[in-house]
């Protein structure tokens, strides 16, 4: 596991903290993933993981010690050494992302207990260029 982006929001990203990065990935042969998490690293409320190995997008969460049933896109609009731009915004009901502003999934949230869901963590295979971490006003 390579860390390459972590930043805690104590008071909690969900709803309402938009994350956007921009960067590229090296190779076809890793993967990497975007996490929100819970401080403790334990529960995981949602996985973004696309791997270019299955031409999919995998989105998950892992509760109580297990992954839940896994959401999977049918588009796979990134390609290797291709720069690309992710945001991942929730609302109240969803993780809502986009991949150079086309949206791309809906994830309903799983994990109701948004006060838990403090940190983001960007692993393992990308290049990172930018990470930008902004609330969006209509939660205030
Ligand atoms: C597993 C993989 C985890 C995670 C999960 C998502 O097979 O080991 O890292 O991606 O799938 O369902």
């Amino acid at each position: 596991m390579a860390l390459k982006f972590e930043a805690s929001c104590p008071h909690g990203l969900c709803p309402g903290w938009s994350l956007i990065i921009k960067g590229e990935t090296s190779s076809t042969e890793n993967d990497f993933e975007i996490n929100f998490l819970s401080d403790s690293g334990d529960q995981i409320a949602f996985h973004f993981n696309p791997r270019f190995s299955e031409g999919s997008i995998i989105c998950n969460s892992f509760l109580s010690s297990h992954w839940g049933q896994e959401e999977r896109t049918d588009t796979f609009p990134m390609e290797a050494n291709e720069p690309f731009q992710i945001e991942i915004f929730s609302d109240r009901e969803n993780f809502q992302v986009y991949i150079d502003d086309s949206k791309i999934i809906q994830y309903r949230h799983r994990m109701k207990h948004f006060a838990i869901i403090t940190k983001v963590q960007i692993l393992n295979d990308i290049n990172l260029s930018s990470v930008e971490l902004t609330r969006r006003e209509m939660y205030d």
